[in-house]
């Protein structure tokens, strides 16, 4: 066999992927590993979807996707992120996957860095590594929070930088980053000239501070901002996202969406305009669920002296179990599901930081979420994993 492409070796496996594939071959195993929302589809969005296969509506549809999506998309980001943007500034993409990776295709050439967020989501890396960029991780460390240290991102910049990602709500902290974090941020990128790309796909699940967009604070078009259907609908499978843009990429856009995907499927795209456009009050459920269940999560780890990083938005929960890891999280999550048939995320899956941290995710009933806790090994408590 001939070989493959030299880069392609160096994508790493996901480390949340091995649990879970783990977790399959058990019976009686409490899920808090995968990032996917519990809650059933809104009525409304499954028969939109319906309705447009029994329609037969299966056509390629136009790269940047169906215009009422298109339209629903910009009077959205106008009402929920302050951003002002023509039709053709809009890409919908098979989920944010889709547009980080088209984002990065078009800012990156081999050899190019990308910062990245340490822990961080794991695609982000992943998706470097397919186009042969080098990711570069920025630490976002205890001590700080566990926000972006512009002066850690001075320390690794390089001529080789083109791109800031930046991710907010996080996954895998549950931090949300304010305006003063954003505005410096931005500053940084001006300072060297690199693009930004935005992880929002949290947006809709904050609790107490607002979610900003940081396009909303952009002066000079350097920000890609990466939206998705995803976890606001509970449509992690429906594969919709989108790519907001600078002006005047259009052309460009175009002919790379038609070299990627063409478009995304068709009936797919009538379920998210019913969902952008549709009753709303059913997000506003989703996220009291996973409000509730982190507060009740955060009082069980309290009262049980596990220390965690209070969060702010998405769902989940970044758990210190540096007393049982030993240095090997990774190891010690699978041993603790094969002992306690528990599935927990290993923060290094996140990145080097996350050794020593676990990523719980909130996204489950609430009896499965507490009974997953209680069986954590506390601080100074004999553990069986
Ligand atoms: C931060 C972040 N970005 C992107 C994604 C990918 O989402 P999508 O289903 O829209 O591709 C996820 C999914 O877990 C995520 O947590």
């Amino acid at each position: 066999m001939p070989s493959l492409a030299t880069h392609i070796s160096s994508v790493p496996p996901s480390g949340i992927r091995r649990i879970y594939e783990l977790a399959a071959e058990l019976d009686g195993v409490i899920s808090l590993g995968i990032g996917e929302p519990d809650l059933p589809v809104a009525p409304h969005i499954l028969a939109a979807g319906s309705d447009a296969w029994l329609r037969d509506d299966t056509n390629y549809t136009a790269n940047g996707g169906i215009p009422p999506l298109r339209e629903a998309i910009v009077a959205k980001l106008a009402r929920e992120n302050s951003l002002d943007v023509d039709v053709e500034q809009v890409w919908v993409t098979t989920g944010a996957t889709g547009a980080l990776h088209l984002a990065m295709e078009l800012m990156l050439a081999a050899g190019d860095e990308i910062l990245i967020p340490d822990p961080g989501y794991t695609t982000f890396t992943m998706s470097a590594r397919l186009i042969d960029a080098v990711p570069v991780s920025y630490a976002l460390r205890a001590e700080n929070g566990f926000l972006p240290d512009v002066a850690d991102l001075e320390r690794i910049v390089t001529s080789r930088t083109r791109v800031l990602l930046i991710n907010s709500p996080s996954n895998p902290l549950g931090t949300v980053l304010d305006e003063g974090k954003l505005t410096e941020l931005l500053a940084f990128a001006q300072r060297h000239d690199l693009w930004v790309l935005s992880d929002e796909v949290y947006e809709y699940f904050t609790y107490g501070p607002r979610h900003t967009s940081i396009a909303s604070l952009d002066e000079d078009d350097r920000v890609f901002s990466a939206f998705s259907l995803s976890k606001t609908y509970a449509l992690t499978g429906a594969r919709v996202g989108y790519l907001v843009t600078p002006p005047g990429l259009a052309r460009t856009m175009r002919t790379v969406q038609e070299t990627t995907i063409s478009c995304v499927n068709s009936p797919a795209q009538a379920a998210a305009v019913a969902a952008i456009e549709g009753d709303h009050s059913h997000v506003a459920e989703a996220r009291e669920h996973y409000r509730g269940n982190l507060e009740a999560a955060c009082a069980l780890l309290d009262e049980r002296g596990i220390r965690y990083l209070r969060p702010h938005g998405a769902f989940y929960l970044w758990v210190d179990m540096q007393h049982v890891a030993g240095g090997d999280v990774a190891g010690w999550a699978e041993r603790f599901l094969v002992h306690e048939r528990v599935a927990v995320a290993p923060g290094s899956a996140f990145g080097r930081s996350g050794e020593g941290w676990i990523r719980i995710c909130v996204a489950s009933t609430l009896a499965d979420l507490l009974e997953g806790l209680s069986r954590l090994p506390a601080p100074g408590v004999p553990d069986g994993a």
